[in-house]
């Protein structure tokens, strides 16, 4: 390697490990950008699941109708982790629903867009073929594990149904699987919790138990909406751990939905950020963490506890910048950039034109800010 190429790769962040200006190592991950000599563009395969355009709306009581997505586009490779992240009502759930075709009835309604999962655009198939797909090709695991477990079976006799529901077996058979399952999941005795009941586990536990479900059948996609945000701390870094772990061995894709930042960046290739129904950046953790280029990704990262910084017992605790402000009301659109309110580096242009994407990263990520357009 010429020195040319030396500086090219350290501009390109391409060492073995990189560090964050809020202090976290994030290893180098295959899918990140900057491996292809210049001029050479990496053959990729196309992506698993492809979101493209999506608008999604809500019937209001009043019989108008609010915005809850807004041209939503974003894609998750094959085999590969993206991380859906942004503030509470940003729409990851809504996002989350569409692809899984569970939106409520009649209230919502996709105005427009496509979700295509290898190949075929999921919005276009009949119910029949959707629930195939569902917990088959794509499976889910939801926030609150309580409420998605049934209270009145025992743990192992759910994995062993939704074992059965995707392959024909003896109950034998299938309770060998099911047990096999909690191990993976990080049950070292999976005998002893086979006949547990969900209310006798604790949050973590279920948790891994609703992470064992949705790998009966291994689908091609995993879609983890705020899979920690019922758990503490601790706990959080290891379900994700698991999460990634699972992914890499069984050659999922992971779609992970959080508010988590920064335990999400540890296990992401891509991170997508949501923000009123808009995609307002998109870029490998590394990039985002270290240099975030929207001003609404700016103050996320801010708020992120610097490594390390993990309170011991009895410690103050630091106050962390927050954003000031919540996100508009989708009943009001008043036109403009929706984060101007709250945006520090607000211009008059930004309150009456709202931005378009721009490229960043020579065209590997986007960024919605007329600042990245070189507007001022
Ligand atoms: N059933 C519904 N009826 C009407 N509006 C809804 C409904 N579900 C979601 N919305 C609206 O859609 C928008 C996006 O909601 P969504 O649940 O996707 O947010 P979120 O990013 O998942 O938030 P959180 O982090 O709190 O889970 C919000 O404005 C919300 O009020
Ligand atoms: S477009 Fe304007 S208001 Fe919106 S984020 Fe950029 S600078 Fe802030
Ligand atoms: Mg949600």
């Amino acid at each position: 390697m010429g020195e040319a190429d030396r500086r090219g790769a350290r501009a390109r962040g391409d060492g073995r490990s990189e560090r964050s200006a809020r202090g976290h190592v994030f290893p180098r991950r295959g899918g990140e950008a900057g491996a292809a000599p210049r001029g050479l563009r990496p053959v990729t395969s196309p992506p698993l699941l492809s979101v493209r355009d999506l608008a999604v709306s809500f019937a209001t009581a009043e019989g108008t109708s609010v915005k809850a997505l807004d041209g939503v586009s974003f894609d998750v490779p094959q085999g590969k982790t993206v991380g859906l992240v942004g503030e509470s009502g940003c729409g990851k759930t809504v996002t989350a629903l569409s692809i899984l075709r569970l939106l409520p009835t009649p209230s919502a309604r996709i105005d427009r867009g496509a979700i295509v999962f290898q190949g075929e655009d999921l919005l276009t198939l009949p119910e029949r073929a959707m629930r195939q797909v569902r917990g088959g090709k794509i499976g889910m695991v939801f926030q609150e594990p309580l409420t998605a477990l049934t209270p009145v079976y025992s743990v192992g006799a759910q994995i062993m149904e939704a074992i059965r529901l995707h392959e024909r077996m003896s109950r034998k058979e299938a309770r060998a699987r099911a047990l096999a399952l909690l191990h993976r999941v990080g049950f070292p005795r999976p005998d002893e919790r086979f006949d547990s009941y969900p209310h006798e586990l604790s949050g973590g536990m279920r948790q891994r138990v609703l992470l064992a479900m949705a790998l009966a059948a291994p689908p091609r996609l995993l879609v983890a909406d705020e899979p920690t945000s019922a758990l503490d701390m601790a706990l959080r870094a290891q379900i994700m751990a698991l999460l990634a772990d699972q992914a890499r061995e069984l050659g999922m894709s992971l779609l992970v939905i959080t508010h988590d930042l920064p335990f999400v960046a540890e296990i992401a290739h891509e991170l997508v950020v949501l923000y009123a129904g808009k995609v307002v950046e998109t870029g490998p953790p590394s990039r985002v963490l270290a240099s975030p280029r929207h001003p609404y990704t700016q103050a996320l990262v801010r708020s992120v506890p610097p490594a390390g910084s993990f309170r011991t017992r009895g410690e103050k605790r630091k106050a962390l910048p927050t954003l000031e402000g919540s996100l508009p009301d989708p009943r009001r659109s008043p036109g403009g950039c929706a984060f101007a309110p709250r945006c520090p580096e607000v211009m008059d242009r930004c309150r009456e034109e709202a931005p378009p994407l721009f490229e960043a990263e020579g065209g590997r990520d986007v960024v919605r800010c007329f600042l990245q357009g070189g507007a001022a």
